[in-house]
């Protein structure tokens, strides 16, 4: 019913997917930020021409049609009963990550991540004056696991405050399950570390794959997380600058609150929240084939590299619409894999290494395009890696 065919310049759109940083950029099919290709969903459109049509584009409030539309998103789609109260509205998740730091660290705390994780997390951490301390997850018969043990002797360090979760988990596709959760949980609250749980991809799981918000686990874990979510990569609308953060604990929720204030974020901007209302209202059935389509592809992908690529090594795809490629059989230094990717292939991949050191030898590809695009990047991969 929606076309997921048709194509639209985005570099004459000048969107950050599409326009080349540097000239071996250049004539690539762009498979790398988490952005989607597809044409938005009609009803968000509408929406957005609608409420534009009136010139009147001054300072704009959330009021109850916002929330409405969040919690009862929240509550269909993932059985989560968000109340009102605890919303912290942000420009984005990445902000987000910035604002949690502030508010529950002090310079020179401890902030644990699990590598290979998406590069802002340790940016975020690193440049809002907080030390990084890694947990690498563990590849246990060509799973993605956690390392408990590793975690469990970091937790306990007096200095770190605060555990950033990524749920799903970009880049490795993870969802984690509910066991998996409720022991991280456990630890950290056993030595008083407060989790982010970054959901930011929540609405793309596939199969039987479910997700389970972290904050869900227990009263007293939900007394400990702060929960960041946003519209942004579901209905990819990511330019509006959305986030909505879920803070259950009042004390928490004040300090998250004033870090906010304090960088002088105040209201969302008009195309975040009518975007929102009707992603969450009017978007879902788009959204619906649009994961369908998504999972056509990571099929497609999964099946050409078998045949085509087999010492490429994928990984199940339980969530996210990113895919996470293990090159390392090419026995290639991760410049070389780059260039390769680049000058051979003429596919542009986000490099692996940028997720922490161990994504080295690795590259991820983002499956939202159409699948002829998908089709002539495997293709083009296929014919470099035929010539090595
Ligand atoms: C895990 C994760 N968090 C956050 C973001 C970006 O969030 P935002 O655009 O809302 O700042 C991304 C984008 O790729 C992501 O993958």
């Amino acid at each position: 019913m929606y076309d997921f065919e048709k194509t639209i310049d985005r570099a004459a759109l000048d969107a950050l997917k599409a326009v080349p940083f540097n000239p071996s950029q250049e004539g690539c099919i762009p498979l790398w930020v988490a952005d989607m290709d597809f044409p938005a969903a009609p009803a968000i459109q509408e929406a957005l021409v609608a409420r534009m049509s009136t010139p009147s584009y001054g300072y704009t409030l959330c009021k109850d049609r916002y929330y409405s539309a969040v919690i009862d998103w929240m509550k269909r789609r993932h059985q989560w009963d968000v109340a009102k109260e605890w919303f912290v509205l942000t420009p984005g998740v990445v902000p987000a990550m910035a604002f949690a730091v502030r508010a529950v660290t002090t310079p020179g705390d401890k902030v644990m991540i699990q590598t290979p994780v998406y590069p802002q997390f340790a940016k975020m951490i690193q440049s809002n004056g907080a030390t990084l301390v890694t947990n690498p997850l563990k590849l246990v018969d060509g799973r993605y696991e956690i390392d408990f043990e590793d975690f469990e002797q970091k937790v306990k360090d007096p200095a770190l405050k605060l555990f950033f979760l990524c749920n799903p988990h970009n880049p490795v596709g993870r969802v984690w399950k509910r066991d998996e959760l409720q022991r991280l949980a456990d630890l950290c609250l056993e030595h008083d570390v407060i989790i982010f749980s970054d959901d930011i991809h929540h609405d793309f799981t596939y199969g039987d794959h479910q997700y389970t918000p972290i904050a869900t686990l227990s009263p007293d874990v939900a007394a400990r997380t702060i929960s960041a979510t946003s519209p942004s990569k579901t209905f990819s609308i990511a330019s509006f600058k959305m986030g909505n953060i879920f803070i259950e604990e009042e004390e928490l929720r004040q300090k998250y609150r004033k870090a906010v204030e304090s960088a002088g974020v105040a209201e969302l901007d008009l195309g975040a929240i009518e975007a929102t209302i009707a992603g969450y209202t009017k978007g879902e059935a788009w959204f619906d084939e649009a994961l369908k389509y998504i999972e056509g592809n990571s099929r497609y992908i999964e099946r050409f590299i078998a045949e085509r690529i087999p010492k490429v090594k994928t990984f199940a795809q339980e969530g996210t619409y990113l895919k996470w490629l293990d090159w390392r059989s090419f026995g290639m230094t991760d410049k070389e894999l780059n260039e390769w990717a680049l000058n051979e292939a003429k596919v542009w991949l986000s490099e692996g290494y940028a997720f922490g050191k161990e994504g080295s030898g690795f590259m991820r590809l983002n499956m939202t395009s159409r699948r002829a695009v998908i089709e002539e990047a495997m293709e083009r991969l296929a014919r470099a890696a035929e010539r090595l």
